[in-house]
């Protein structure tokens, strides 16, 4: 608004609030009054009188404009995402710098059970997916490598070599449990889910299988238990004061004496890691960015995800039900980010926000992947162990999973293993994407997986991003991407 227009608004007479009473005359009448003091001292003052509230209601207008205006910034920097992400003391030094929540992850839709949708991956080539189930939500892609692909894949695995997915025995835990400092009573609480005073078989199994990664079954623990004279009264449970007799690592020990095989372990399976940038072999750059194109997510997110591991399993072999990434909690950090991040925190985990699963051959017998609690109405940990059944148990009870998908050469399935905030963003874990792979029971399994890291915490993903192409630009390299065998082997979360 220009000071012209503000003085021809007054002498057009808009009638500014507050001046309404003023008893204002046309011109021409005003004129004439002008020779006579009297009426041009009370003319005087009218026109000041005018004049005054004139130039205050334009004071208090511009005060009204500026006020607005500033409110208007204050609520849009409170609306901004990136500001919102848990992260209430938003004024923080500038080292830092807070990236504008620009990205909006794509998810997509399962509709229902059974919905068949057309994905173009490929030029010239339409591919079905059919979703398996809505928790978590889950989709199979049959075809969506061809025969060259997983050969080239298999091959190039073999060629690289596989090592072990879990070492026989690990060890460190006496370490740990010296370093928390817990009492025999608190480890007792601890592990009493149901606050019972008793330690019922399947507390202690959900227990072992997180510390140990030496699967035990309810049969196993009656034997420790026998081997050890730890259940005196011979109810099969175990009371404080029978628990107190044990020492901290009895149960592995007893184990260890009897010696552990391949078998007992959360996962028995050989794997490998491909990386898939520049200069790799077209067949693993083509499967990325297949793989772009089906989860249509950002280029960089999947471009600055793991390797493509891939994984074979003997006849025997299996994978107890497990999550491939763990919950997160506002002080753990993700695998990939954490350099980024600058902290340092006892809790970490790989944030792998989808799962894309190939399966590279069809397997003769077994080696289906479970969805235990797939689709469930309600998701209740303590009743995956009830009356001597484990859901977890994928050597035994694959049967009773609630979705199993065979594996078929070529196809494809993907997860989500975390819900979506609701803002675009990652949100909570998905309890329900639990997963394993069921026994082989003839013949040999390859599968290989693809990860797809986004750090829940939007701030720490775009640091991480903007500082590895910092860095890119500077070395124009690909070793960019994390080094799974020292970064990321063996984070799985195993039950
Ligand atoms: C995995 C996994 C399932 C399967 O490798 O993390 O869950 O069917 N594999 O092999
Ligand atoms: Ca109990
Ligand atoms: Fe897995």
């Amino acid at each position: 608004m220009s000071d012209n227009q503000e003085t021809s608004d007054a002498d057009e007479d808009t009638t500014p609030a507050g001046s309404a009473t003023l008893p204002l005359r046309p011109p021409c009448d005003r004129l004439p009054c002008h020779k006579s003091s009297v009426c041009s001292r009370s003319y005087f003052v009218v026109v000041m009188v005018f004049f005054h509230v004139y130039i205050i209601n334009v004071i208090l207008l511009l005060f009204y404009v500026h006020y607005n205006s500033g409110q208007e910034d204050a609520s849009r920097s409170r609306d901004a995402p990136s500001s919102n992400h848990q992260r209430p003391e938003s004024r923080r030094p500038p080292s830092k710098p807070e990236f504008l929540r620009d990205v909006s992850l794509t998810r997509l839709e399962g509709i229902r059970v059974g919905h068949v949708q057309k994905v173009s991956l490929v030029p010239g080539k339409v591919h079905e997916m059919r979703t398996l189930s809505m928790k978590p939500l889950l989709f199979e892609i049959p075809g969506f490598l061809s025969e060259d692909e997983c050969r080239v894949v298999m091959q190039l695995a073999q060629l690289k070599g596989l090592i072990e997915s879990q070492l026989m025995v690990q060890d460190g835990q006496e370490e740990l449990a010296k370093e928390l400092n817990l009492s025999p009573e608190e480890i007792f609480n601890l592990l009493d889910i149901n606050q019972d005073g008793q330690l019922q078989l399947h507390e202690i199994l959900t227990h072992s299988r997180v510390r140990d990664g030496i699967w035990l079954t309810p049969e196993n623990l009656r034997e420790i238990y026998a081997g050890l004279k730890a259940d005196k009264d011979g109810n099969g449970l175990l009371s404080l004061e029978e628990f107190r007799l044990l020492s901290n690592d009895a149960f592995q020990r007893f184990l260890l004496q009897q010696g552990v095989k391949r078998s007992q372990l959360v996962r028995n399976s050989r794997h490998t890691w491909l990386y898939q940038g520049k200069g790799a072999h077209q067949a693993l750059q083509d499967i990325k960015t297949k793989v772009t194109r089906l989860t249509r997510l950002p280029p960089a997110l999947v471009d600055l995800s793991e390797p493509l591991q891939v994984v074979r399993y003997e006849e025997g072999g299996h994978y107890h039900a497990h999550h491939d990434s763990g919950p997160v909690y506002p002080e753990t950090a993700c695998t990939h980010t954490r350099l980024a991040a600058n902290t340092s925190t006892p809790f970490e985990t790989s944030c792998r926000y989808i799962t894309v699963l190939f399966y590279l051959n069809s397997v003769e017998g077994g080696g289906e992947t479970a969805f235990p609690v797939a689709d469930n109405r309600t998701y209740d940990e303590v009743s995956l162990i009830q009356n001597d059944v484990d859901l977890l148990d994928t050597r035994r009870n694959c049967d009773k999973s609630n979705l199993r998908v065979k594996p078929t050469k070529g196809t494809a399935v993907f997860w989500y293993n975390y819900l979506s905030d609701g803002r675009g963003w990652v949100g909570e874990q998905d309890e329900y994407a639990l997963h394993g792979g069921c026994m082989v029971t003839h013949g040999t399994k390859w599968v290989a997986n693809k990860w797809i890291n986004i750090d829940p915490d939007y701030q720490r993903q775009a640091r991480y991003q903007q500082l590895v192409s910092q860095h890119s630009e500077d070395e124009d390299d690909e070793g960019l991407t994390p080094n799974p065998d020292i970064q990321s082997s063996n984070i799985h979360q195993d039950l």
